[in-house]
């Protein structure tokens, strides 16, 4: 190898710079991919000054417009489809288990612990929707003790911590603990699409590739059990026109409930979803 870095060896030449008996065998085989990765991208792209400067500048913005209450980083990872890339990879559950999706940045530890049925709709602004199903183990068995962790946007696609003091503090948010029959049934809204912030740069970003920031309509679930795996997943509306689009890539077919019109009550829509745990063992 040349001496000195060029065109040709760029990536070998700071390769060689890391020294092994000073680095975690893991790090380094991050950061030798990392470096290989990045040094073929921009002889790929043969980048320019000034784009070099714009790139500075963007990633720049992306640290400065963080906050305790905003991750723009994530933002980056969720519409470059980096986190479900990561949650793919990790989360390879038996296939009958109900399948994984991002986090997202709304949820809040700590919502109330409420009573099977109790209505999550503190506005009572939406169509009100009933959720219904059982929390199962793969082979079939009732899940008692499943702690559901519910949370969804209002009527106007807002969580309530993106509206304090417009909306009631844990608005369409509520946790329900199943008995011996694994069941659980609460009321909420059927959600509406929503897009994701927008006035930074994955904003401009998803502007500058022609993309639109919408979520498909989605109800938020954390469900653990004893002896489970923690599952982090939606509940999708299947006929939302953002279902083939979502920004962040988190839509998968086997998450997609049925949103039925209910008959009579004040119920306007069932949302039948079973949900299926797989063992902490199973991978
Ligand atoms: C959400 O579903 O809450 C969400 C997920 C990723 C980015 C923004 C919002
Ligand atoms: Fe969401």
């Amino acid at each position: 190898m040349a001496k000195y870095l060029n065109i040709e060896n760029s990536a070998e030449a700071v390769i060689a710079r890391i020294h092994d008996e000073e680095t975690a065998p893991r790090f380094k085989e991050i950061m030798v991919a990392v470096i290989k990765h990045l040094h073929a991208l921009i002889k790929e792209v043969e980048l320019t000054q000034d784009e070099w400067e714009i790139a500075i500048d963007f990633l720049t913005r992306t640290g400065q417009i963080c906050t305790a209450e905003r991750q723009e980083w994530i933002l980056m990872s969720d519409t470059l489809g980096i986190s479900m890339l990561v949650d793919a990879l990790n989360n390879r559950r038996p296939e009958n288990a109900t399948q994984t999706t991002v986090l997202g940045p709304f949820h809040v530890a700590g919502a109330p612990e409420l009573k099977m049925g109790t209505n999550i709709s503190l506005d009572g602004v939406g169509e009100s929707c009933l959720f219904q199903g059982r929390v199962l183990g793969t082979d079939g068995t009732p899940i008692a003790g499943a702690r559901i962790d519910v949370w969804s946007d209002n009527a106007d696609g807002f969580y309530d911590v993106q509206q304090p003091g417009i909306q009631p503090k844990w608005n369409n948010r509520g946790i329900f603990t199943t008995g011996a029959d694994g069941a659980y049934h609460f009321r909420g809204i059927k959600p509406v699409s929503y897009p994701v912030p927008v006035d930074g740069p994955a904003g401009e970003m998803l502007t500058g590739m022609g993309r639109h920031p919408y979520r498909p309509a989605h109800t938020h679930l954390i469900v653990t059990a004893p002896g489970y795996q923690k599952l982090v997943t939606h509940i999708f509306v299947g006929d939302d026109p953002y279902i083939d689009s979502d920004a962040v890539f988190g839509v998968k077919e086997t998450l997609m409930a049925p949103f039925q019109k209910a008959e009579g009550g004040d119920t306007v829509w069932e949302c039948p979803f079973d949900i299926v745990l797989a063992p902490v063992q199973s991978r």
